[in-house]
């Protein structure tokens, strides 16, 4: 791939008008008013699938919960689970767990560049860049989805740039870009550009700083890049989960830490195979863990999205007939209240199935 030349006068008006622009219109957040490298840590985590509007108040609370790596590491993981419900990718939380615990036994202090830190669970290229360049002044690059699409537009870079080959470029591009002096904000000046003007569909040019560098926007086709990247096909699954009744309690179940939902509970959960009655496969639910039970309806549907799954999952009330609950391949489970539901970290499609429960449990 070539090589693109930036121009010392480019880079220099470009670090200069981006970072008038954010001076001015960067958005209030709670990390920003206190740049503690432990809140920029949690921050930029939070961050990595989810927008700033909603990390907010998640932020808030967290940090009011855990206010320092030692607060973290002494916490069971089970409560830092419950604190990141419904932000979704619960990895992150386990990840950010086990690298506070990390964090403290090598003296609590975060470590202050971007090599270093990639060493601790949960931090990539791109959070240590972010965390290395806004907590600690380190000229380190980031590359996200909103930085990909700003230089995109800016150098007119073509193809698909997911690519490995793009990616090395992208990389070594914004390591030209960064302004040395202020790296953080620079950083943070280029993805909120990104997140706020310079978006996917409906740019605002007119509100850019930046238009007048920008080799999109002098041709008139400001979103002819980036060019999309092949779409992998979604697959559709049925599952359902047997919320399963023994004299006013029900049954829930906790996965693996690994893997998807690791640590969450559930109701007892299968995917449909083939033709298989909806009834069928909540009868396969609850023999999952050792109980035989007898399907009475249907309480909620719920439908969502994981990588490329869209799943139809259904909540399918059942009466207890026999069998001591065994976990089988959860690594617990619990007959709860429906009032103790709060108490239990739920994955979001799950939580709507207890939410459906707590408004209708007398009518199993
Ligand atoms: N997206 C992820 N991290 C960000 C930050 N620090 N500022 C703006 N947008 C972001």
């Amino acid at each position: 791939m070539l090589d693109i030349i930036l121009h010392a006068e480019w880079v220099n008006e470009l670090r200069r008008a981006l970072l008038r622009w954010f001076e001015a219109h960067k958005r209030p957040t709670p990390w920003r008013d206190n740049p503690d490298p432990y809140r920029v840590w949690i921050s930029e985590v939070m961050l990595q699938q989810t927008q700033t509007a909603t990390v907010i108040p998640y932020f808030e609370r967290f940090i009011a919960r855990f206010p320092d790596v030692q607060a973290l590491a002494d916490a069971p993981l089970e409560e830092v689970l419950r604190y990141w419900e419904g932000l979704g990718y619960y990895a992150r939380a386990r990840n950010l767990h086990k690298a506070a615990r990390m964090i403290v036994q090598n003296g609590g202090r975060l470590p202050a560049t971007a090599d270093r830190l990639r060493e601790l669970p949960g931090i990539g290229a791109y959070t240590a860049g972010a965390i290395a360049s806004i907590a600690f002044g380190q000229p380190t690059p980031v590359v996200d989805g909103n930085v990909i699409r700003v230089l995109a537009r800016l150098l007119w870079l073509k193809g698909d740039l997911k690519a490995a080959p793009a990616q090395k470029q992208l990389w070594r591009i914004s390591e030209q870009l960064i302004d040395p002096q202020r790296p953080g904000d620079f950083n943070q000046a280029i993805m909120e550009l990104g997140s706020t003007v310079c978006t996917p569909t409906q740019p605002r040019c007119s509100e850019c700083p930046v238009s007048h560098l920008c080799a999109a926007y002098q041709r008139g086709q400001p979103t002819a890049v980036p060019e999309p990247s092949r779409r992998v096909p979604t697959r559709q699954v049925v599952d359902v989960s047997a919320i399963i009744e023994r004299d006013g309690r029900f049954l829930l179940a906790q996965r693996a830490t690994e893997g998807l939902w690791g640590g969450l509970w559930e109701f007892p959960r299968a995917a449909r195979q083939g033709r298989e009655s909806l009834e069928t496969v909540a009868l396969r639910a609850a023999a999952l863990v050792g109980v035989q039970a007898e399907p009475s309806r249907i309480l909620a549907t719920v439908k969502h999205t994981v990588t490329y799954s869209r799943i139809q999952l259904y909540g399918y009330l059942c009466v207890w007939r026999s069998g001591e609950a065994q976990r089988g391949e959860y690594v617990a489970v619990e007959w709860i209240t429906p009032d103790e539901l709060g108490d239990y970290a739920l994955s979001a499609p799950q939580r709507r199935l207890a939410h459906a429960l707590a408004q209708s449990p007398q009518q199993v």
